[in-house]
């Protein structure tokens, strides 16, 4: 007897990276941010009235919502919150595609989650490889045949973007299809298409609270887009579960978003980090991706990434290492604080260093 239905039981969940419990890693392998939330997120929760978690929370989070329109010049009724964006973008897809639809598009290369949501849903695929060298096929997109499509820009894992013009051209190539765009690294960037919202119908953008703002651990997320897309997805919310965001979330995203002069600083913080430590890897032997995010994309030139993964590990320090197709060479390394940084350069000098000397003394033998 099998009680388990045909989708569950050949769908190969997404692999979220460790989060161990056993011992104190310098922990750079899920693009969580090493500074803590704004001054304000901590006061909110110290101040936080136990007394309001009796009573569910709002299930539009108006109050949220109603900031976040602000940010962008858009109305709350383009805005759709929720518990993190990878809810927000697993709900994209019962709201956006049909199991006998053309299906969703994205890159071969690209946030490997976008394939379990379309096996989990039942919604078919088209795959529009990246070139050689990780490169965005906009040709590819423009005439993709598909019910609509996920650009992840910036990349990930791959850190490149795509520029503004060629998201337009792929958005104005596709006025029948909608577009989405994740874009959970865009403030390292600075490329986001939120502007572009109430110019184009089929443009949903997505983002979360959880890198930039450092708010991994709160689950909060949004989608922007025209009033009938967002519409469409809280439909499909309110038919699997309508209080998606809890108050205490709420509250924090809230804080978060009124400190513009902490993001920013944090932010820079980040950029300067990442620039530094992408040339001491390089240094080292790495070939590093020109990165747009909070993590560099590193290949080195002689000793394999699943060593190094494993190497670093034992020595204290995660980063992630994907043992998929093209991309099983690369580490993605989170951009930490620069102490955190110096802790894995140290590491990796070490590691690379003892490489050396036993390749030399087996040579010898
Ligand atoms: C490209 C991309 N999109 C979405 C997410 C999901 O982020 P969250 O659910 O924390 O908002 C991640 C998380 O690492 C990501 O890398």
């Amino acid at each position: 007897m099998n009680y388990l239905s045909k989708i569950c039981r050949t769908t190969q969940p997404y692999t979220a990276g460790e989060q161990p419990q056993d011992k104190k890693y310098v922990k750079l392998n899920t693009n969580e941010n090493p500074y803590p939330p704004c001054p304000g997120v901590g006061e909110f929760i110290n101040n936080f009235d136990r007394e309001k978690l009796k009573l569910y929370p709002d299930p539009e989070n108006t109050a949220l919502a109603t900031k976040i329109a602000k940010k962008y010049g858009l109305s709350k009724q383009n805005v759709f919150i929720g518990n993190g964006s990878d809810e927000v973008l697993a709900l994209c897809y019962p709201t956006f595609f049909d199991k006998d639809g053309d299906g969703v598009a994205y890159a071969d290369v690209t946030y490997s989650f976008y394939k379990v949501w379309a096996k989990a849903f039942g919604i078919p695929s088209v795959i529009v490889p990246l070139s050689d060298d990780f490169r965005f096929n906009v040709s590819g997109f423009k005439q993709a045949k598909c019910q609509g499509m996920i650009i992840c820009n910036p990349n990930a894992p791959t850190g490149l973007i795509v520029n503004r013009l060629d998201l337009i051209a792929i958005i104005e190539a596709n006025p029948e299809k909608v577009i989405i765009i994740d874009e959970a690294y865009a403030d390292y960037c600075n490329c986001t298409m939120a502007n572009y919202v109430s110019k184009y119908p089929n443009l949903i953008i997505v983002k979360t609270f959880s890198k930039s703002y450092s708010l991994a651990g709160a689950r909060c997320g949004y989608a922007l887009g025209s009033e009938t897309l967002i519409a469409g997805l809280k439909t499909i919310k309110d038919s699997f579960n309508s209080y998606t965001v809890n108050r205490l979330t709420e509250g924090i995203a809230i804080k978060a978003l009124e400190d513009n002069k902490y993001f920013n600083a944090q932010v820079d913080k980040i950029i300067d980090t990442r620039d530094k430590y992408a040339d001491e890897l390089r240094g080292l032997g790495f070939d590093v991706m020109p990165s747009n995010t909070n993590f560099l994309f590193a290949k080195h030139c002689e000793i394999a990434a699943s060593e190094l993964y494993y190497q670093l590990k034992k020595n204290g320090v995660l980063v992630r290492h994907f043992n998929a197709p093209r991309v099983d060479a690369y580490l993605r390394i989170t951009v930490g604080s620069p102490e955190e940084m110096t802790v894995l350069i140290n590491k990796l000098t070490k590691i690379i260093n003892d490489a050396h000397s036993n390749k030399k003394s087996q040579e010898e033998e």
